[in-house]
């Protein structure tokens, strides 16, 4: 990022992307009283209960609680950081990013990166000239040729080579001006005792590129003969460019394809995604010696809800492998999983069986949950009962997991199937587990995909779990009509806030926080700028809960348009607040002096009975000034 995020900047850039038009992209809106509804981007649904509010540019969904401004709409469907959202919204709206407003350290790494990334490129380039004209790479060209590995796909990943030498690189870089700060910085060279020193020696050169096609970091790989004592493949170290845990080998050149094809798939090494690609299989890329993580995962979901993982037996069936898929689902991908015979990987695999048998293996692959289950039975001597309890116990911890309950039976069907086991003495364990799980609050993250299936299948389930990306929509569930319908109305129209500011207290609302909410709208509805009060009352709630709640005030679900005397009703909602206030008041006195009862004290039941009396009046008399006493129940 090489710009400062400014309010003012934010502003324009919202007041150029109507939140109507950037979400009328990707949702068909129609216009529903005040607000233009549509069906939810974020859960599956057969009607519309996605709200936006052109007046306030906000939006809500009454199904699953999705809700926020337009950088809010853009982040969660687009899967973005702010800043991505912000950059994308700018461009949008052909905002120019100001750099100038840059803070000195944002300029510094800004400025670090730019020439971090002059100096990968330049490397990759003599990496690559290397490879294609020295002398010194006879080895390396004839190491590739014998992988198999085609001039075109050489080109098509860059690839290169780094001659044995000690500072070929350093001093290439030092010549044309950079500064051995800046060069030691970039990772391609170490300090040593007495000089620096080139970090990729007589090594085959793999360029690490990011989505954007920048060079961000290399892989090197030792020539066969030159002994065990170097590992096999190195990686730059992290720099200010290069994380490794957030990008993938060959990210740049399948994104494309893996948004055509609707799915990734994740193999091992270097050499596994080059020889996919070279073999047609262009959706294909590798973390870089990693496990996979929340980072790489998100961004294959970019482009795709599915990921195919395609690992030797070997590993794909180890528990850190295991639990790192369970990562990828848990950040909403589809995962399937695919394995080769143990010791043979993609590479080879291809070698001996082609690209067909590849494409048969890859559309056989098997859902994770399946997967699981059969690594489990296969590692179980099944004669043995208590090896089988304990293998059942296990399959039952992956199904617990299956939030389609459809789905979750099916493969419990499966299960017991496989480990030999009463069909129905097993589902009904798995049945429990589940319960169990739920009431713990045991809620493990519920993403775009899962909520999908789980609306589509339990609606019971939807109205429990469904929530948008990051909280839930718990606030507005506890409210009453009385409270959504003033709060409501006060946001439209804050004016009405000093009809009733003084008739409420704490107690009068559901919640300490609705209450606070409350105060906030009556202090800013005196600042008297009504445009201003949204956004002024946005800025200072942090709790995502109380956030949620006003964008859903906001978009006019209360059904403000059908009001015909906003006075009227706002007055009538404190009222019966009130009177429901009373009425909580009254039954606990009436706890208390069954208790003074029981203890017969008879001064405090003689208090505790005039209280309660004059509860009752007074909640006689406040009925009596409503209009309409049932309306709000
Ligand atoms: P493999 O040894 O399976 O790599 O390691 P590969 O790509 O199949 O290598 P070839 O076929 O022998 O050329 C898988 C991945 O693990 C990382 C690399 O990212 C490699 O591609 N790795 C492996 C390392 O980082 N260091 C090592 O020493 C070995
Ligand atoms: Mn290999």
């Amino acid at each position: 990022m090489g710009f400062k995020i400014t309010d003012e900047l934010k502003e324009e850039i919202r007041s150029r992307n109507r939140l109507e038009d950037v979400v009328g992209a990707y949702v068909a809106l129609k216009r529903s009283g005040k607000s233009l509804v549509g069906l939810c981007p974020f859960h599956n649904e057969k009607t519309p209960s996605f709200s936006v509010s052109p007046d306030k540019q906000l939006y809500y969904c009454f199904g699953c609680g999705a809700s926020g401004d337009v950088f809010d709409f853009v982040m969660q469907y687009e899967r973005l950081e702010f800043v991505e959202a912000v950059e994308r919204l700018a461009e949008r709206a052909g905002i120019v990013l100001d750099i100038e407003n840059e803070t000195p350290s944002q300029r510094l790494s800004r400025r670090t990166r730019d020439v971090l990334l002059e100096i990968n490129t330049l490397a990759a380039r003599y990496f690559r000239y290397r490879l294609l004209r020295s002398k010194l790479a006879a080895g390396a060209r004839e190491y590739l040729s014998s992988r198999g590995v085609s001039a075109k796909s050489a080109e098509l990943f860059s690839l290169g080579y780094a001659p044995d030498k000690w500072d070929d690189l350093y001093t290439l870089l030092a010549k044309r001006g950079f500064s051995t700060e800046v060069i030691l910085q970039s990772g391609l060279v170490k300090k040593g005792r007495a000089s620096a020193y080139d970090v990729f020696r007589d090594r085959v050169i793999f360029p690490i590129r990011d989505v954007n096609r920048r060079v961000v970091g290399f892989g090197g790989r030792t020539l066969p003969g030159k002994g065990e004592s170097q590992p096999k493949y190195i990686n730059s170290p992290e720099t200010l460019l290069f994380n490794k845990s957030h990008v993938l080998y060959g990210i740049d050149l399948a994104r494309d394809s893996i948004k055509r094809l609707e799915r990734s798939v994740i193999v091992e090494g270097y050499m596994d995604v080059i020889s996919c690609h070279q073999h047609g299989f262009t959706n294909v890329v590798a973390p870089l010696g990693t496990s996979l993580t929340t980072a790489q995962a998100r961004l294959l979901l970019r482009y795709a809800p599915e990921v195919i993982i395609l690992f030797d037996a070997d590993t794909a069936g180890q528990e850190a492998t295991l639990r790192s898929l369970e990562l990828l689902r848990r950040e909403g991908l589809r995962v399937k999983v695919a394995t080769l015979d143990e010791g043979s990987d993609p590479d080879s695999f291809l070698k001996e069986n082609g690209a067909s048998a590849l494409q048969t293996l890859l559309e056989s692959a098997a859902n994770l949950t399946e997967y699981r289950i059969n690594v489990i039975v296969s590692a179980t001597d099944l004669s043995d009962a208590s090896l089988k309890a304990e293998a059942s116990r296990r399959c039952i911890e992956a199904l617990v997991e299956v939030i389609d309950p459809i789905e979750r039976s099916e493969y419990s069907k499966y299960a017991a199937y496989q480990l030999r086991v009463d069909e129905e003495v097993f589902t009904r364990e798995v049945e429990r587990a589940v319960r169990r799980g739920r009431r713990a609050g045991d809620t493990f993250r519920k993403n775009r995909y899962t909520r999908q299936v789980e609306s589509a299948v339990d609606p019971a389930a939807s109205q429990e779990s469904l929530r948008t990306p990051g909280a839930g929509d718990a606030l507005a569930e506890k409210l009453t009509k009385a409270e959504l319908l003033l709060l409501g109305m006060i946001l439209d129209n804050p004016s009405l806030a000093s009809l009733v500011e003084g008739e409420l207290i704490e107690e009068s609302f559901s919640s300490p926080s609705v209450f606070r909410i409350f105060r906030m709208l009556c202090d800013e509805a005196k600042q008297g700028d009504s445009e201003e009060l949204l956004s002024a009352i946005l800025n200072r709630i942090d709790d995502e809960a109380e956030r949620q709640l006003i964008h859903r005030l906001s978009v006019g679900a209360e059904k403000l348009d059908s009001v015909s005397d906003p006075r009227r009703t706002v007055l009538d909602c404190a009222l019966w607040m009130e009177e429901n206030r009373v009425g909580r008041k009254i039954s606990s006195l009436q706890l208390d002096l069954r208790e003074a009862e029981k203890s017969g004290d008879s001064e405090r039941i003689r208090l505790l009975g005039k209280q309660i009396m004059d509860c009752q009046r007074l909640r006689q008399e406040i009925r009596a000034k409503m209009s309409n006493p049932n309306e709000y129940r």
